[in-house]
């Protein structure tokens, strides 16, 4: 069975979807909209077999299309996911799942009824290297995980209807949660405003999960620098992924402490290691490829995706804690 494709959404992402389900042997692109004309004319002269239209509900009520992607922005993520849903297509939409978590409540519920496949578009879930940082966390190379910290910082591209906690940062909390993979017990953010913008343009948010694990994400549009790095600390090995390197993006270093406390003595001997630093093969294939065969896959087999819309909800209620966190001046908020 070939999935028939409709993609909602022609901007800055959508094409990049328009692009892999064209490329997909098992799915076809049927139908492209968006309600800016010149963006529809500029993929219909790339990809001349597909139909466009200005007016979503004609994607939806195509018999035709099974399945649609659907990449516009947050605020009008829950009208056209429950209208999708509502006819009876299997979903993809773009991060942030929703901007609250009543909405994403019900279009899990609605999903479920209608027994459709719902997958949020965490893209770098399904990136090699952060595949690559699960198997070292659940293979238990890190030993004990003692903390994730990460830092998406670069100068723009500011969003005119969106925080940096709500546009860039679910990158990190979903890579965050999805590693960690354990309860939140709180969340504390502080945010700041500048250059005359209506929402924050940088944020630090620290998460703490449970087993004593401790989340920090920094995100920031007016940074000097681009920096894409994660690491993970643990009792028997550091990790670090540096997206902005071509090769070697992932490390393993063999770096840590034990203490060993004498009985009797108070002061507890500290020892540092100093070991080897060996980068582990990451395939060479883009994230969202990959993410696109998964929905795929995942509708023709009937299962759930990794990302489904249950993991676009912890997300959201971490975003959601930062945002009324940062609110109300670093409150931790429990969870
Ligand atoms: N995974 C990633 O790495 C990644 C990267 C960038 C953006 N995104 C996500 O993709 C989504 C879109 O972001 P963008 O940067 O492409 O935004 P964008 O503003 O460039 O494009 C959004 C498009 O949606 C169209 N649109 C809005 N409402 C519509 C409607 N009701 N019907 C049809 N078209 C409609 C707009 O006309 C616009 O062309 C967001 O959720 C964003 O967070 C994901």
């Amino acid at each position: 069975m070939t999935i028939k494709m409709g993609v909602i959404g022609l901007g800055y992402w959508g094409p990049n979807l328009v692009r892999n389900f064209c490329t997909l042997s098992e799915s076809t692109l049927v139908m492209g909209c968006d309600l800016q004309v010149e963006r529809c004319q500029k993929i219909a002269s790339l990809y001349p077999s597909i139909r466009f239209t200005q007016n979503v509900q004609e994607v939806f009520e195509s018999k035709e299309i099974n399945a649609v992607a659907i990449a516009t922005p947050v605020r009008t993520h829950y009208p056209l996911v429950k209208q999708a849903l509502a006819a009876g297509k299997h979903v993809l939409i773009t991060k942030p799942f929703t901007d609250n978590i009543a909405h994403a409540e019900e279009l899990i519920s609605l999903a479920e009824q209608k027994g459709l496949v719902l997958q949020v578009d965490h893209t770098f879930i399904y990136h090699p290297a952060v595949e690559k940082l699960k198997d070292i966390v659940v293979r238990g190379e890190l030993g004990d995980v003692y903390y994730f910290d990460s830092v998406r910082i670069n100068l723009g591209l500011f969003q005119a209807d969106a925080s940096v906690t709500w546009d860039l940062a679910p990158h990190d909390v979903s890579i965050m949660e999805h590693l960690i993979s354990r309860p939140v017990q709180w969340v504390q953010a502080v945010g700041a405003r500048h250059a005359g913008q209506k929402f924050e343009s940088m944020a630090y948010i620290t998460v703490q999960f449970a087993d004593n694990i401790l989340g920090h994400c920094h995100v920031n549009w007016l940074a000097l620098m681009k920096i894409r790095l994660i690491t993970l600390g643990g009792s028997r090995r550091m990790v670090v992924y540096d997206d902005n390197l071509v090769t070697e993006k992932v490390k393993i270093y063999d770096k840590g402490v034990t203490l060993n406390s004498i009985e009797g003595l108070y002061d507890a001997l500290v020892q540092y290691r100093q070991g080897d630093m060996h980068a582990p093969a990451i395939e060479n294939s883009e994230a969202l490829a990959r993410e696109i065969r998964h929905f795929v896959h995942c509708i023709k087999q009937g299962t759930t995706p990794i990302t489904d819309g249950r993991s676009g909800l912890r997300v959201v209620r971490i975003l959601a804690a930062a945002e009324e966190s940062i609110r109300q001046e670093g409150k931790r908020i429990p969870f």
